[in-house]
């Protein structure tokens, strides 16, 4: 009963609150052809990738940015990319697998607010946090994002809507070859799946990891035709999803 007049009562805010200011869209577009790196030159990024991964546990924190005070783990250069993808595909449901802080959540509602209009983030956890931000744009949703009840609230979502999906929970090749076997069918044509951290077991950082989203994507990728690797999305060169944006095509 609280959880729906906590519902409610976001509903009727977010009717009240005035439509915000809305950018009015220019007519750039990333380059959708971008030459690949000369062997030494991917050996100068794969360099700094790892001193820049590395920091992520020392006084830098690298991979631990803030947006409006709260904690979102990802780079800056594949956020801004995020920006690039929603503003040319845009989807109006993503689905975040793996919410943590919640300040990815918050960066992909703000986006929407830019844009005005709908948009809506259902982001999932199997841990519970403190904390994380409130947005009328957010639903956040408690629990395994294997677990049968989980992935039918994500379909019933998704329904009739234009839907983007980022896998960014746990990063082992399991988990990620399990929630290959779900998630694709969610994102719309036009629309992208974001396999996040396939940098991890070597590829080039944390060879320690082991098999992490990368072993999981080799197996399901050329079980199926109806994404493409969008390697354009990687034109910043640092991206800590090599081979993790994919395009629907089919
Ligand atoms: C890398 S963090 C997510 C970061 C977040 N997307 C961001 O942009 O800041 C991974 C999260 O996945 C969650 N997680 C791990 N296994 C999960 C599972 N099976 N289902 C849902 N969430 C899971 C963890 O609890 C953790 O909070």
């Amino acid at each position: 009963m609280r959880r729906l007049l906590g519902r409610l009562r976001r509903r009727f805010l977010a009717y009240l609150r005035p439509e915000p200011y809305r950018i009015r869209p220019g007519a750039h577009r990333t380059p959708t052809e971008v030459s690949p790196l000369s062997e030494e030159e991917q050996g100068i990024v794969d360099a700094f990738h790892k001193l820049y991964y590395d920091q992520r546990v020392e006084g830098r924190q690298t991979v631990l940015l803030s947006w409006f005070g709260h904690r979102i783990l990802k780079c800056p250069f594949d956020i801004w990319t995020y920006q690039e993808i929603i503003f040319e595909t845009k989807p109006d449901l993503i689905v975040e697998c793996g919410t943590r802080y919640g300040g990815g959540a918050l960066y992909l509602a703000s986006l929407f607010d830019l844009r005005g209009g709908s948009g809506q983030v259902m982001t999932i956890d199997i841990t519970a946090m403190k904390h994380r931000p409130v947005h009328p744009r957010i639903q956040y949703v408690a629990g395994s994002t294997l677990d049968d009840g989980v992935v039918a609230q994500v379909r019933a979502a998704a329904a009739g809507k234009r839907t983007m999906v980022i896998l960014d929970s746990d990063h082992s090749a399991t988990q990620v070859a399990a929630e290959l076997k779900i998630y694709p069918e969610f994102v719309s044509p036009g629309c992208y799946l974001i396999v996040d951290d396939a940098n991890l077991g070597g590829h080039p950082v944390l060879p320690e990891h082991g098999p992490g989203p990368t072993e999981a994507l080799d197996e399901w990728y050329p079980t199926q035709s109806d994404f493409e690797i969008d390697r354009s999305r990687e034109r910043f060169m640092l991206s800590l999803n090599p081979r993790g944006f994919l395009k629907r095509v089919g």
